[in-house]
């Protein structure tokens, strides 16, 4: 009898394997940025955590080559064909209007490590921080934001564009925006809901006129975002009330940045209609940076936030538990992540997934994860998307934010004392399936049994 089933979920070829990461919890050193201020701040970081020297990339005195290089190494080795990193605007732009070509440089140096490689780079012009000068003048709730953000972004691409063509303006803006300004987890720590609107419709427009500044200085970009997707699911389907509010919610966290850089419309209240002409397209591709689904409840006891409540299924599969939280950091669901890319796919564009992975601080669960949610990509191909590349977030163990040192998201682990990388049974896991293009029937069999049947039939 012949076996007509696959022995591999086959990603089309010229798929791109990646890590994802960011300057600021990687590189160290930088005390310059608004991040950098907050860590000094009482109860901000739990466990009263700072960046410090981070992973190591970027040392006192421009030592850090070495370290940021060995990591690219282990990028490679493992069967890697990209790497998404950001460039710190407070290097760079140190002070208003002055531009340090040393940083630059530096940075030309990384990317071209990355080359050497065959790590094609994606670079994030803003991932979270910006330099104090600009903090002080109320970054992105300065009405003068696009134009310092586009100047910057020019200065990057002129410095950097012989060797990068993929770009990721803005990391999130939603969650810098939700995280700063509603939730006062990020810095500045405020709960104002105009305050926030404000922001994530600056952040916006900047991005707007950021794509059309890139595209002006180099013809061959590919220039997107990355948006963390909301997964929306109504807590009880059956519901209409439920329903409902998921939508409201998927509309509010997700359709206010996807449909504004496809129709240029700032949706209500972000902008009451208005139609912005340099927002209209302003996205190659899309960049999805997905990690756990959320349930929504409708609430009539929460008219100021829009009559709904938000909660992980107790039921579902649960990450680590945010330090500092009493809650998990997610759902563990792939299918969530096939949800998401058919949403996105409606939008007409590729799709990069700029970051998906799981705090595990022993890695159990991280082989499985990687191996299903990858399967899940491989699903929504199979149902026409077109999905160019997948980003793990991340390489090695880093600063997570908030959440200090605590939650670890790495494919190696960090010792913190010492520096040295240990890697973990996931950075194998990934490993085979970059090698292989595609995630074979027999790694299934290993890390994830049970789902073997659901994607290689009987
Ligand atoms: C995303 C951020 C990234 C990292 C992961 C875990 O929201 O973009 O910097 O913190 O979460």
């Amino acid at each position: 009898m012949t076996n007509t089933f696959p022995a591999i979920l086959k990603m089309p070829e010229k798929f791109q394997w990646g890590v994802a990461t960011a300057a600021h919890q990687n590189e160290g050193h930088n005390r310059n940025n608004q991040w950098a201020a907050w860590e000094q701040q009482p109860n901000r970081i739990y466990g009263g955590a700072r960046a410090g020297v981070a992973t190591g990339w970027w040392g006192a005195a421009g030592a850090g080559l070495e370290t940021a290089a060995a990591d690219f190494d282990r990028a490679a080795e493992m069967g890697l064909n990209s790497l998404r990193l950001s460039v710190e605007w407070s290097r760079i732009e140190p002070e208003e209007g002055v531009f340090d070509q040393s940083a630059l440089h530096r940075y030309a140096e990384m990317i071209g490590l990355l080359r050497a490689r065959g790590l094609e780079p994606m670079v994030t012009l803003h991932h979270f921080t910006e330099p104090l000068w600009l903090t002080e003048k109320g970054a992105w709730e300065n009405p003068l934001i696009e134009d310092y953000f586009s100047r910057f972004v020019e200065r990057v691409v002129d410095a950097l564009g012989d060797q990068v063509t993929l770009w990721c303006t803005i990391n999130e803006p939603i969650v810098y925006a939700y995280n700063g300004f509603l939730e006062g987890s990020f810095p500045p720590g405020a709960k104002s809901l105009p305050r926030t609107i404000k922001v994530l419709r600056r952040m916006l427009l900047a991005h707007g006129r950021a794509y059309r500044t890139i595209h002006r200085v180099q013809n061959d970009a590919r220039v997107g975002l990355a948006h963390n997707m909301r997964v929306c699911l109504p807590a009880n389907p059956a519901s209409p009330a439920d329903r409902r509010a998921a939508a409201l919610m998927d509309r509010i966290s997700n359709r206010t940045v996807l449909d504004a850089t496809t129709t240029g419309r700032l949706l209500a209240p972000l902008g009451l209609g208005e139609t912005v002409t340099y927002l209209i397209d302003s996205c190659d591709y899309i960049g999805l940076n997905y990690y756990t689904p959320v349930r929504v409840a409708f609430d009539p006891t929460r008219p100021g936030l829009f009559f709904a409540r938000m909660f992980f299924d107790p039921n579902a599969e649960l990450s680590d538990i945010v330090p500092g939280a009493a809650t998990a950091y997610g759902e563990i669901d792939p299918t969530g992540l096939y949800l998401a890319l058919k949403q996105l796919a409606a939008y007409g564009k590729p799709i990069y997934i700029t970051e998906n992975g799981v705090p595990d601080h022993d890695d159990d669960v991280r082989p499985r994860f990687i191996a299903t949610h990858l399967a899940e990509a491989w699903r929504a191909i199979q149902a026409g998307v077109d999905l160019r590349g997948y980003y793990h977030w991340t390489l090695v163990d880093n600063f997570e934010w908030a959440a200090g040192w605590d939650l670890r998201f790495g494919l190696f682990e960090l010792d913190l004392e010492t520096g040295t990388r240990t890697p973990k049974a996931s950075s194998a896991v990934y490993g085979r399936i970059a090698q292989a293009n595609g995630v074979p029937r027999e790694l299934l069999e290993q890390v994830a049994p049970v789902s073997v049947s659901r994607y290689f039939g009987g």
